[in-house]
């Protein structure tokens, strides 16, 4: 039997905005644990849970002040432990978010770094009398002054996220404790935030500029010597435990990077985002993905699907509003080949909300990008370009019902529920076979039926005008998927006698062979004579 990961659907759950129990407009894990039904049922075999710490959430919890504990917001570590075996009860892992690289600026450790500069503690963080050129991967420069002992540090994100410094092994060791105490309380493995950035060219030079695209080229602030050697030390304690899964967030579009990061000894996989992170829709430009992707990766490593996060633009709103390409796009990822991660609310097709004043903006990215803009520009177009940077977009509430507030909670959550919430929620599609959620969950249904959509290989993978075709296939079937993309008829050319998996357009073939496509239609046939 393949490890279980090879053939699950994981589910993203954007801790803040899931669902809220104790009526505080912030979700938290009784909300989670009564919502498990819900994700039993639409099919997914693991949770992926965004952080959960204490933090002062100046980056809503990717800044932890506590490794070991839950933010009283999100509930107890009573709730914890509950949350945990009601999911393992219904045979639902969970893998938690691990922030490595950095911690808040008010974590105990840093508070003690920052004390003096002898203090022991000093070295965890990276302290220099000069800042170099680099420049934070949210707004301005990435170094910080500290008066009180006349050095700056150093932080890639906001300068309440202060990089740890990989290079001390009292730094490993220390999280590797963190990991171990997670693993004790039997969560299924790690979801690793921007692993690849935790070591820096250890002579801090300057990143070169690309003059063309007026922007910094972060050439030693990432993917640096000494990265694969920390991740197999993490790799290693994390496998003393059976069956645990660890996957990377490789912050890089470039497939040869990514692939370095994952394989035996590794991550066990890292996401996709030369896939994922496709700003304009584009049939061909997916297919040549995919493609690049599986040369890569040999067969040997398994890549992951995903289209949508907590950190980007929903797919249904980047790729045009359209519902039927959002459902291409959803069988893509659940019958093409890798490790599907389906992000809260895109199974209801929650559209991107766009905030009309920057009161209302929550995300630390948006609001930075607002008080550079605003030096320039007027207001309206420093909230645009604030908009543009922001992840409020796909942050806010899930949307459960018409009720007030979504159904999300009984007060007003802490952002905006979008205008759309009274349409688009679950409650109105459950029981609509032709929703989206009722489209996902015979996705999830198929893929579980059908192991060759998991883990089988590809025998073909085609394109042909604004149409995506593979085949499947294990020891035992023979899988056809056909995604038009196009709004025409394409003919499908098939010898074999067929019978129909799954359609968004019909519930009969016309015939067992000479079958067509229809205009945005995705097919899954089942070859009927088995190998
Ligand atoms: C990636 C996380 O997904 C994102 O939300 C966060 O802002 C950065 N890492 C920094 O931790």
């Amino acid at each position: 039997m393949a490890k279980w990961w090879k053939h699950s659907a994981f589910y993203e759950i954007y801790m803040p905005s899931f669902k809220d129990a104790n009526g505080d407009g912030v979700g938290d894990f009784a909300g989670i644990t009564s919502k498990l039904d819900y994700l039993k049922d639409l099919g997914v075999d693991g949770l992926w849970l965004t952080p959960f710490y204490p933090s002062p959430k100046v980056d809503n919890g990717y800044d932890i002040s506590d490794y070991y504990a839950i933010d009283p917001t999100y509930g107890t570590m009573e709730d914890f432990k509950n949350f945990i075996s009601e999911a393992h009860q219904r045979n639902i892992r969970v893998i938690i978010d691990l922030v490595l690289n950095h911690t808040s600026s008010e974590h105990q450790w840093f508070q003690e770094s920052k004390s003096s500069r002898n203090h022991p503690k000093r070295d965890w963080y990276i302290w220099r009398d000069e800042p170099n050129n680099w420049e934070s991967f949210f707004s301005g420069s990435a170094w910080e002054y500290d008066e009180a002992t006349g050095q700056y540090y150093y932080h890639a994100f906001a300068k309440e996220q202060v990089d740890l410094n990989w290079a001390n092994p009292e730094v490993q060791k220390a999280m590797s404790d963190v990991m171990k105490f997670w693993l004790e309380k039997g969560v299924d493995g790690f979801r690793l935030d921007v692993i690849n950035f935790l070591k820096v060219k250890d002579t801090l030079q300057d990143n070169p500029y690309d003059h063309e695209k007026n922007e910094q080229i972060h050439l030693f602030d990432k993917d640096q010597e000494g990265i694969l050697s920390a991740i197999k030390d993490i790799a290693e304690t994390v496998h003393q435990y059976p069956d645990k899964f660890l996957v990377g967030e490789v912050g890089s579009e470039d497939i040869e990077i990514l692939k370095r990061y994952s394989g035996t000894g590794k991550l066990d996989v890292s996401f996709n985002f030369n896939i994922g992170s496709i700003s304009e829709f584009d049939a061909e430009k997916l297919f040549s993905r995919l493609v690049e992707t599986e040369e890569a990766y040999e067969s040997v490593q398994m890549p992951t699907l995903f289209f949508s996060s907590h950190d980007m633009s929903r797919h249904i709103s980047r790729f045009g509003g359209d519902e039927e390409r959002a459902k291409l796009i959803a069988a893509l990822m659940l019958t093409a080949k890798g490790v599907p991660f389906i992000y809260q609310g895109d199974e209801i097709g929650m559209q991107d909300w766009i905030a009309d004043d920057i009161s209302v903006m929550m995300d630390v990215q948006g609001r930075l990008a607002f008080e550079e803009a605003i030096k320039a520009k007027t207001k309206e177009e420093a909230l645009a370009v604030a908009n543009e940077r922001s992840r409020d977009k796909s942050r806010t509430p899930m949307q459960w019902s018409s009720d007030a507030y979504a159904g999300f909670s009984e007060v007003r959550p802490w952002i905006t529920v979008p205008d759309g919430s009274s349409e688009i929620n679950v409650q109105n599609q459950q029981d609509n076979p032709d929703s989206m959620l009722s489209f996902y969950k015979r996705l999830l249904q198929l893929r579980k039926e059908h192991p060759s959509l998991q883990t089988g290989e590809y025998e073909f993978l085609r394109y042909k005008d604004g149409m995506i075709s593979f085949m499947r296939t294990n020891e035992v079937e023979r899988t056809w998927v056909a995604l038009n993309f196009s709004e025409e008829v394409k003919p499908l050319k098939i010898e074999e006698k067929v019978s129909l998996l799954l359609s968004n357009k019909r519930m009969a073939l016309e015939s067992e062979t000479a079958i067509v496509t229809l205009p945005n239609e995705a097919l899954v046939l089942k070859e009927d004579s088995e190998k």
